[in-house]
C-alpha cells in the first residue's frame, strides 16, 4: 500500500495488536434507575411515525419516564447522568413539555456544539411530528430557527449566554437544561454561574421559578452537585455492552497513517455492516483521509464489502451531518471519520469498531507567550473512555487505540476545563455586558487570575473598557458585545465605518468565520493552485479571500464555478449567510454600508485596529518573530504569502503542529501601527528594526 499512496512513513508500523483489555463501565453508587432490555435500532427517516414512537419507547429513559418526572418536579435543580444514547437530550425535554412542567415558559437545552443543537432539534421535531421552528427549534450562531411558539429550544451554550445579555434572568425560560456539561466548555461553565444567579434572583423577587437540569455523560459529577449546594444526582443506567480494547505494541509516529492502516486491517476481515468510527482531529485531516480511503477501497473491490466514507465535523452542513446517521444498505460498510463531535453528543447506529487516534484539536492560550494557539494534542483518559464507549452501544464492540497502553496510562485523567486554558477576552466582555465583574464571578472552577487580567488588558487595548481597575464598558465596548464574534473582530467591524470599507470587512470576517473555502485535492494539487492564482493578492490572504468572495457573490452558476475553481461552495455559501447576518447587526449599530473599492490599504489598516497584537516582524535567516510576545513563528504553507518574505505581517491565528505557524496573513506597514494604535506601541515599548 505504501508504494502506491505516498505516506511519509513505512507501512506495517501497526503490528497486529495483541494487548487485550476488557472494557466495562462501573456503576457508581448513585440513585439507580434500572435498565430496560436493549432495543433494536430502527431506521428513522425511512420509517413512519409509528416506528419512531416505538423507538422512543425502547430508549432507557422511557422506561423510567415517571420516576424522572417525579424527581424533576421535586427539585429545582437536578443533575442527570447517563450513557450517550440513553435518550437524555431528545426525550427528557419532551417529557417535561408533555407534562406541562414548562408552563408558560420555554425549555432551553444548551449544546456545546452546533452540530448537536441542529441535528437533535431536527430529530425531536420529527418525533413530535412538527415542523422545525414551531414547537421545536434551534438557535446557533448566525442561524435562528425558532418562533413565538417554540417551547423546546435547542441552542448552543454561546447563544444562551448572548441571550442573557439582554435578559439576565432568562425570563423566557422556565426550564434550562445545561447539556453535555462534562465537556466543560467556557460558555457552559459561565452559564453555570448565570443560571444559578438567575434562579436565586427570581426566587428572591417572587418571579416565576427557574428549574435547572444539568446533564452529563460522565460519572464525575459531584463537582456539579456541590456547586449548586449538594443537589441530587440521578443516575440512568445505560446500555453499555463490553468492548474489547486493543493498544498498539509500539508507539506510533504518525497517528493518521496508523489509523488508516487499522481501518483496512479491520475492513479486510470484519463482516459487512460492522461499521467503523474513527476519531481524528480536524476537517483537513479528515477530508484527506476520506480521499485516500476511497482510493484504496477501489483497489479492494470484490475482496471486501463495498465501503462508504462519511466525514463528520462541526462545520459540516446539517444535511450532510444527517447522512452520517443513516444506516448503510445491507452488505456495505460505513466508515465515519469524525472529530470529537462524535465523542458524546451524537449517537451513530451500526458502529462496531472504534479507532481512536488519541488526538484532539483544541484551542489553548499560552500564558507565557500570550498567543492563542490551535493545537493538536493528546486526549484525556476520560475522553479515551468515551470514545471506546461508542463501540458498545448496540452490541459487543472493539476499540483500537492507536497508542500504547503505557501512553494511555500517561494521559491526564480528565481534560482541563476550557475556562482554565483559554483566552477569556470574549467571555469577560460578555460578563461585563451583563454587568458582572469577572474577578468576583462565581465560576464553578476559577480561571487563573492572570488570564482574567490579561483579558481585561486586551479589552482596554481595544478601547472596550475604561480601565483595567474599574472595567466599565465604553460605548464602543457595548457595541462590541452585540456581535457574536471575538472582540477583536467586532472592533474591526465597528472601525470599518471610519475606513469606508464596511462591505469588504464584513466579507472578510464572514469568510474567517467559515472553514477554508479552498479545496486542494491531493491528486490535483497543481491544477488547484493554478486555478487559485487569479484571486491571489500580494497583500495576503485576507484580500485573496475577499477577491474570491467578490466574484462568488456576482456569479450565477455558483456550484459549477466553484467546482471549476477548486472552491468549496458550501463554505462560501455559509460565509454568504454570515455576511447577511453581520450586515444586519452593523445596521443595528448604525454602521452604514460603504466600500473602498480597490483601495486595499484601507482594509488592512482596518484589520490593524483589532489585530494589532497579532503582528510579526521578519528577522534575519527568514525567521519571523511576534512583535508583542517575541515568539518565533513561521508563515503557514497554506498562505499565499508562503515563500515570500514581507518585512511585517498581520496574522489571524497561530496553529501549532511542531512549529508555530501563522495563518491568514496580510502584509502591513509598521507606520500604520504608530498611526492607529500609538498608545499600545508606546506602552509596550515596542520597537521595529525598520521604524524609529
Ligand atoms: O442525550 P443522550 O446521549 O442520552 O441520547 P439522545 O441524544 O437523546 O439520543 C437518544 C436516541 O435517539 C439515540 O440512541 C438515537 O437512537 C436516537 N437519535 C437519532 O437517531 N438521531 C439523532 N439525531 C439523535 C438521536
Ligand atoms: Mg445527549
Amino acid at each position: 500500500m505504501e508504494s502506491k499512496y505516498a505516506f511519509t512513513n513505512a507501512a506495517s508500523k501497526l503490528k497486529k495488536p495483541t494487548t487485550l483489555v476488557t472494557f466495562s463501565t462501573s456503576n457508581p453508587n448513585k440513585r439507580s434507575i434500572s435498565e430496560q432490555s436493549p432495543a433494536k435500532r430502527i431506521l428513522l427517516a425511512e420509517n413512519g411515525l409509528a416506528a419512531i414512537l416505538s423507538q422512543r419507547k425502547s430508549l432507557p429513559v422511557y422506561a423510567v419516564r415517571g420516576r424522572i418526572l417525579e424527581e424533576i418536579k421535586k427539585h429545582s435543580t437536578l443533575i442527570i447522568i447517563g450513557e450517550t444514547g440513553s435518550g437524555k437530550t431528545t426525550q427528557i425535554p419532551q417529557f417535561i413539555h408533555e407534562e406541562r412542567l414548562d408552563k408558560e415558559g420555554r425549555i432551553g437545552i444548551t449544546q456545546p456544539r452546533r452540530v448537536a443543537a441542529i441535528t437533535i432539534s431536527l430529530r425531536v421535531a420529527q418525533e413530535m411530528n412538527t415542523k422545525q421552528g414551531e414547537i421545536v427549534g434551534y438557535t446557533v450562531r448566525f442561524e435562528d430557527v425558532t418562533s413565538e411558539n417554540t417551547k423546546l429550544k435547542y441552542l448552543t451554550d454561546g447563544m444562551l449566554l448572548r441571550e442573557a445579555i439582554s435578559d439576565n434572568l432568562l425570563m423566557k425560560y422556565s426550564v434550562i437544561v445545561l447539556d453535555e456539561a462534562h465537556e466543560r466548555t467556557v460558555h457552559t461553565d459561565v452559564l453555570f454561574g448565570i443560571v444559578k444567579q438567575a434562579q436565586k434572583t427570581r426566587k428572591e423577587r417572587g418571579l416565576k421559578p427557574l428549574k435547572i437540569l444539568v446533564m452529563s455523560a460522565t460519572m464525575d459529577v459531584d463537582h456539579f452537585s456541590n456547586y449548586f449546594g449538594n443537589v441530587p444526582i440521578l443516575y440512568l443506567e445505560g446500555r453499555q455492552h463490553p468492548v474489547k480494547i486493543f493498544h498498539t505494541i509500539q508507539p506510533q509516529e504518525d497517528y493518521v497513517f496508523s489509523s488508516l492502516v487499522t481501518i483496512f486491517q479491520i475492513h479486510r476481515e470484519a463482516p459487512a455492516n460492522h461499521d467503523i468510527l474513527v476519531f481524528l482531529t480536524g476537517q483537513e485531516e479528515i477530508e484527506s483521509m476520506a480521499h485516500h480511503i476511497r482510493l484504496i477501497a477501489r483497489d479492494l473491490e470484490g475482496k471486501a464489502p463495498p465501503l462508504r466514507v462519511y466525514p463528520l465535523y462541526s462545520s459540516l452542513p446539517s444535511h450532510q451531518q444527517l447522512d452520517v446517521f443513516r444506516p448503510t444498505s445491507k452488505g456495505m460498510r460505513k466508515v465515519i471519520l469524525s472529530t470529537n463531535v462524535a465523542e458524546t453528543s451524537v449517537t451513530i447506529s451500526g458502529i462496531k469498531y472504534v479507532i481512536d487516534s488519541g488526538m484532539v484539536k483544541a484551542r489553548s492560550h499560552h500564558p507565557g507567550t500570550g498567543l492563542d494557539i490551535l493545537k493538536v494534542q493528546r486526549i484525556s483518559q476520560a475522553q479515551a473512555w468515551q470514545r471506546t464507549g461508542r463501540a458498545g452501544r448496540e452490541s459487543t464492540g472493539y476499540c483500537y487505540r492507536v497508542y500504547t497502553r503505557k501512553e494511555f496510562e500517561s494521559l491526564p485523567k480528565n481534560s482541563v476545563p476550557e475556562v482554565q486554558r483559554c483566552n477569556l477576552t470574549g467571555v469577560v466582555l460578555q460578563l461585563l455586558a451583563l454587568g458582572i465583574n469577572c474577578v468576583s464571578f462565581d465560576f464553578i472552577d476559577k480561571p487563573p487570575r492572570e488570564s482574567l487580567i490579561a483579558a481585561l488588558q486586551q479589552l482596554k487595548q481595544l478601547n472596550a473598557i475604561e480601565s483595567v481597575d474599574s472595567p466599565a464598558l465604553t460605548k464602543l465596548g457595548h457595541q462590541m458585545s452585540q456581535f457574536p464574534l471575538d472582540p477583536r473582530f467586532s472592533k474591526i467591524l465597528l472601525a470599518a465605518k471610519d475606513y469606508n470599507c464596511v462591505e469588504e470587512v464584513i466579507s472578510i470576517v464572514a469568510l474567517l468565520s467559515s472553514e477554508s473555502v479552498f479545496v486542494t485535492p491531493p491528486n490535483k494539487r497543481e491544477e488547484a493552485l493554478s486555478a487559485r492564482q487569479k484571486f491571489v493578492s500580494s497583500a495576503g490572504d485576507h484580500i485573496t479571500l475577499l477577491n474570491v468572495f467578490r466574484t462568488f457573490s456576482k456569479i450565477s452558476q455558483k456550484k459549477q464555478w466553484c467546482h471549476e475553481n477548486f472552491l468549496n461552495v458550501r463554505n462560501l455559501q455559509y460565509a454568504s449567510d454570515v455576511y447577511t447576518q453581520l450586515l444586519e447587526l452593523c445596521k443595528r449599530c448604525k454602521v452604514p454600508l460603504s466600500s473602498c473599492g480597490q483601495d486595499i490599504d484601507k482594509i488592512r489598516k482596518c484589520l490593524v485596529t483589532g489585530l494589532f497584537m497579532n503582528v510579526a516582524e521578519l528577522q534575519r535567516e527568514r525567521q519571523y518573530i511576534t512583535v508583542d510576545t517575541r515568539q518565533a513563528v513561521t508563515i503557514h504553507p497554506s498562505s499565499v504569502l508562503f515563500g515570500s518574505y514581507p518585512p511585517f505581517v498581520l496574522f489571524t491565528e497561530v496553529v501549532q503542529t511542531g512549529r508555530c505557524y501563522l495563518r491568514q496573513i496580510s502584509t502591513i506597514e509598521p507606520e500604520w501601527l504608530l498611526e492607529i494604535v500609538p498608545n499600545y506601541i508606546r506602552n509596550h515599548k515596542l520597537s521595529f528594526s525598520s521604524v524609529s
